[in-house]
C-alpha cells in the first residue's frame, strides 16, 4: 500500500511581514517545512510532493532531493494547490496525504492515526478535527446526525450559529488517490473570493453519499498553525517544550526548562545538568554527566562525559571527557581539547588540539596550534598565526612550560619539555628541554624537566 504526503506550501504568508518565504522561517533551528516534512515520514510510503509558489526557488533549493515539488502558479487557494500534485502522482500511489506546510507541531503517530483511520473507512477519505475554545479562525466541522462529517465552514462564511462550533478543522486529510484527482476538479469557484478550496471537497463526498471520517484530536497545542510572527514564537515556545521535556524523560536535569534552547535532534546523555539560559544548537551532541551552563551557548559541538561549562561559547568544537571551562571561554571550530584540559576564562582556541591535562587558564589565543600532554600555558599566551597573508601552525610539545604573556610566532615548533620566560617573544623553534627568555627569545640554557611522563 502506497501513502504519500502532499505538503501545500504555495501561499504567500503575507501576515508573516517578511521576505523569508513563510516556511522556511525556523523553530528550534529548523525551517517549519522540515518539522512538517519530518512528521509526514512516519505516515508516508513514498518521496513527498511539495506545492512551491512563493519563494518557490528558495524553497525548491532547500528541499534539494527530499521531496519533489511542483509548482502553483499562480496560487488559487488550497483546492488547487492540491490539483498540481495530479500530474506527479496519478496512478502512482493508493492514498494522498495532503496537509498544509504552516502546521509545524502536528505529530508523526497524528499522521499514522489519520491513514489508519482512512483504511477502515468505506468512504474516500477522512481528515484532522480538534475540539477547541479558541476557534483562531479554523474552518468549523459540521456534521450530519449520524456522526459522519457534512462540510467544512470557513469562518468569515460560517453563520453565528456555525461560529458556535468547537470542532475546527486542523488541516490534513487523507484521500484515496483515484478519488481525489477526480474530485478535486469538481471543486467549484468560491465566488467571494474566486479561489478552489480544498474544504469544499466535502461537500463533493456528501453529495455523492459517501460517508467522511474524522480524527477527532485533544491537544489543541499540536495543531497551532503559523498566520503571523506571534503564532512563529507561541509555537517555537511549544516545541522547545516538547524538546526539553524528552530530554528530561531520558534523565537529563534542567534547572529552568522555560530559559534553556535546545534545538530539535540534538542528543544529551543522563546525569547532565543543563542551567539556565543556556542554548544548544544544531548538531551538538552531549555526553553523560555534564554540568553546562548558566549562560552558555554551544553550536555544532561534542561534548564527552563528566565535563563542565561555564558561561561559554562553544562552536564546531570537540571536548573529550573531564573537561573543565569557563567562565567566559570560547572555543571556535575545530578546536579540540582533550580530556581533563583546563580552560579558564577569557580564553579562545580555534583549529587548535590541546592534549590530554593541558593547562590554559587566563586571557590566550590559540590557534592553528598542537600542544602535547600536560603542557602549562601561561597566562596572556598568544599565538600570533597569521602574518597578515597566511595562517601559520605552532606545534608544541608535551610537559611544556609557557610563560605568561609569551608571543608565539609561527611557524614554529617547541620540543617537548621546553620552557618560556615571561614576556618571551619566540621566534625560532626552540629545542627540547631549552628555557628560552626575551624578546627575540635567545636560547640561555638547558633545563630540567620537573617529571617526565610516558
Ligand atoms: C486553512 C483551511 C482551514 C483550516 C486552516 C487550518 C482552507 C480553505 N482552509 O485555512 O479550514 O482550519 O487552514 O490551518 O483550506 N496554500 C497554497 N496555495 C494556495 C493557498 C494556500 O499552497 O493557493 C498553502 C499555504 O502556503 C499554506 C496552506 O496552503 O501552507 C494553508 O493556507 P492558508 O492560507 O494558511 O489557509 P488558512 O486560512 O489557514
Ligand atoms: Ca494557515
Amino acid at each position: 500500500m502506497k501513502v504519500t504526503a502532499v505538503l501545500l506550501a504555495a501561499g504567500q504568508g503575507t501576515r508573516m511581514k517578511s521576505s523569508v518565504p513563510k516556511v522556511l522561517h525556523p523553530l528550534c533551528g529548523k525551517p517549519m517545512l522540515w518539522h512538517v516534512l519530518e512528521a509526514l515520514k512516519s505516515a508516508a510510503t513514498e518521496k513527498p510532493v511539495v506545492v512551491v509558489g512563493h519563494g518557490s526557488e528558495e524553497v525548491t533549493q532547500y528541499l534539494g532531493d527530499s521531496a519533489l515539488t511542483v509548482l502553483q502558479e499562480p496560487q488559487l487557494g488550497t483546492g488547487h494547490a492540491a490539483m498540481q500534485a495530479e500530474a506527479v502522482l496519478k496512478g502512482k500511489t493508493d492514498y494522498v496525504v495532503i496537509t498544509y506546510a504552516d502546521m509545524p507541531l502536528l505529530r508523526g503517530e497524528t499522521f499514522k492515526r489519520l491513514v489508519e483511520t482512512q483504511r477502515l473507512n468505506s468512504g474516500p477519505f477522512s481528515l484532522l478535527t480538534v475540539i477547541a475554545d479558541d476557534p483562531r479562525g479554523f474552518g468549523r466541522i459540521v456534521r450530519k446526525e449520524d456522526g459522519t462529517v457534512e462540510a467544512i465552514v470557513e469562518e468569515y462564511v460560517a453563520t453565528l450559529e456555525q461560529q458556535q462550533i468547537r470542532e475546527l478543522n486542523v488541516g490534513a486529510y487523507c484521500f484515496k488517490a483515484d478519488w481525489l484527482w477526480e474530485a478535486l476538479n469538481r471543486i467549484p469557484k468560491n465566488p467571494k473570493k474566486g479561489e478552489y478550496y480544498l474544504t469544499d471537497i466535502v461537500e463533493i463526498a456528501v453529495r455523492d453519499n459517501l460517508p467522511v471520517q474524522a480524527v477527532v484530536h485533544d491537544d489543541f497545542i499540536e495543531t497551532i498553525g503559523i498566520n503571523t510572527r506571534v503564532h512563529l514564537s507561541e509555537a517555537e515556545a511549544a516545541l522547545r517544550q516538547r524538546i526539553n521535556r524528552a530530554h528530561m524523560l531520558n534523565g537529563v536535569s534542567m534547572m529552568n526548562p522555560a530559559s534553556t534552547y535546545i534545538d530539535v535532534g540534538v542528543k544529551i546523555g543522563q546525569d547532565t545538568t543543563i542551567l539556565p539560559n543556556t542554548y544548544i544548537h544544531g548538531t551538538t551532541e552531549i555526553g553523560a554527566g555534564n554540568v553546562i551552563g548558566p549562560n552558555t551557548i554551544l553550536r555544532n559541538t561534542r561534548v564527552g562525559n563528566r565535563c563542565t561549562i561555564l558561561a561559554s561559547v562553544l562552536e564546531g568544537a570537540v571536548l573529550e571527557d573531564d573537561v573543565d571551562m569557563g567562565p567566559f571561554a570560547r572555543l571556535r571550530k575545530g578546536a579540540h581539547l582533550k580530556s581533563h584540559v583546563h580552560m579558564g576564562n577569557f580564553g579562545e582556541v580555534k583549529d587548535s588540539t590541546l592534549g590530554e591535562g593541558v593547562k590554559m587558564g587566563h586571557f590566550s589565543y590559540i590557534g592553528n596550534a598542537t600542544i602535547g600532554a600536560h603542557t602549562n600555558i601561561g597566562a596572556g599566551t598568544i599565538t600570533a598565526n597569521y602574518d597578515g597573508e597566511k595562517k601559520h601552525s605552532t606545534t608544541i610539545g608535551e610537559d611544556v612550560f609557557i610563560g605568561s604573556d609569551t608571543m608565539l610566532v609561527a611557524p614554529l615548533k617547541l620540543g617537548d619539555g621546553a620552557r618560556t620566560g615571561a614576556g618571551a617573544v619566540v621566534t625560532k623553534n626552540v629545542p627540547e628541554d631549552t628555557l628560552v627568555v626575551g624578546m627575540p627569545a635567545r636560547a640561555i640554557r638547558k633545563v630540567e624537566r620537573k617529571q617526565k611522563r610516558k
